[in-house]
C-alpha cells in the first residue's frame, strides 16, 4: 500500500463558513492498481485526490504517503515527496502559459536535476506516448483542450512516479484519445504504480480494478464489477 487515510477529514473555513468536503474516511491507494473516484460535482473528489497528492492536509485524521506521515511533515518536505514520487494532472491541466509543450513536459525532470542530455530523451518519449511530438513547439494557447490534457498527461509521467493523480484526465478526450490514455495509464499500474483517476465519465469503468464512490464527502469503496468487461 501507498498510500492510506486513517479517519482523515477535510474542512475547509472561508469567512464565517465551514465546508466539511470530505467526512472521516478510511481508504487505502495500493501499488499495481487503477482506482476510479466517480462523483456528483462538489462532492469531494478533488479534495480526496489532493490529499492522496500531498497538495493539502487533512484537517483530522492520519495520513501516510510512501512511508511518511503527511500530518507531521514540513510543507518543504512535502513539496519534495510530491516532486519525487507524484504525478499530478489538474483538473484544469495548470500547463504554464510561456513554455511550450516540451518545455512543460521537460520540467518536473529539470526540477529533479536530471541532466539536459536524459531530460530529451525522457521528454521526447513522453510527449510521443500521447501522441503530441510534432507540437512539441507549441504553446498551451495554441492547442485544442484536449491536446493541452494530453501535455499534461505526459507531464505527470515523464518523471516516473509511484502515485499518479488524475483529475477529469479526459474530459476533453475523443474516444480513440481517451482509450490510448486510459490503456497507458492502466499499464503503469499493473506494472506496479498506484494510478488514481476522477471522473464523471462511465467510459472509464471498464479500466478500473476499484471504484470510489464518493457523495456529499462520504467515500464508498467498492471492487468494480465491470472490470475488463
Ligand atoms: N479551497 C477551498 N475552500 C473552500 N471550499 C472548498 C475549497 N475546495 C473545495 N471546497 C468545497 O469542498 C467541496 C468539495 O469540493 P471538491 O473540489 O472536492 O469537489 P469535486 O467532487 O471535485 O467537484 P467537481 O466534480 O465539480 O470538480 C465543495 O463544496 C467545494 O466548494
Ligand atoms: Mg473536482
Amino acid at each position: 500500500m501507498i498510500a492510506e487515510l486513517k479517519n482523515v477529514s477535510k474542512v475547509y473555513k472561508t469567512g464565517d463558513q465551514t465546508i466539511t468536503a470530505l467526512q472521516p474516511t478510511n481508504v487505502k491507494i495500493n501499488e499495481g492498481e487503477l482506482v476510479l473516484i466517480i462523483g456528483p460535482s462538489g462532492s469531494g473528489k478533488t479534495t480526496l485526490l489532493s490529499l492522496i497528492g500531498c497538495v493539502i492536509y487533512p484537517s483530522k485524521g492520519d495520513l501516510y504517503v510512501d512511508g511518511n506521515h503527511v500530518n507531521e511533515m514540513s510543507e518543504k518536505n512535502l513539496a519534495k515527496l510530491r516532486r519525487e514520487n507524484i504525478g499530478f494532472v489538474f483538473q484544469n491541466f495548470n500547463l504554464l502559459a510561456p513554455l511550450n509543450s516540451f518545455e512543460n513536459v521537460a520540467m518536473p525532470l529539470q526540477l529533479l536535476g536530471i541532466e539536459n542530455s536524459e531530460v530529451k530523451i525522457r521528454a521526447t518519449n513522453a510527449l510521443k506516448m500521447v501522441d503530441m511530438w510534432d507540437r512539441a513547439k507549441s504553446l498551451p494557447k495554441q492547442l485544442s483542450g484536449g491536446q493541452q490534457q494530453r501535455v499534461a498527461i505526459a507531464r505527470a509521467l515523464v518523471s516516473n512516479p509511484k502515485i499518479i493523480l488524475c483529475d477529469e484526465p479526459t474530459a476533453s478526450l475523443d474516444k480513440s484519445s481517451l482509450d490510448v490514455v486510459m490503456n497507458e495509464l492502466r499499464t503503469l499500474a499493473h506494472s506496479g504504480k498506484a494510478v488514481a483517476v476522477v471522473t464523471h465519465d462511465p467510459r472509464l469503468k471498464k479500466f478500473a480494478d476499484r471504484i470510489l464512490e464518493v457523495e456529499n464527502g462520504f467515500v464508498k469503496d467498492i471492487k468494480n464489477e465491470n472490470f475488463n468487461e
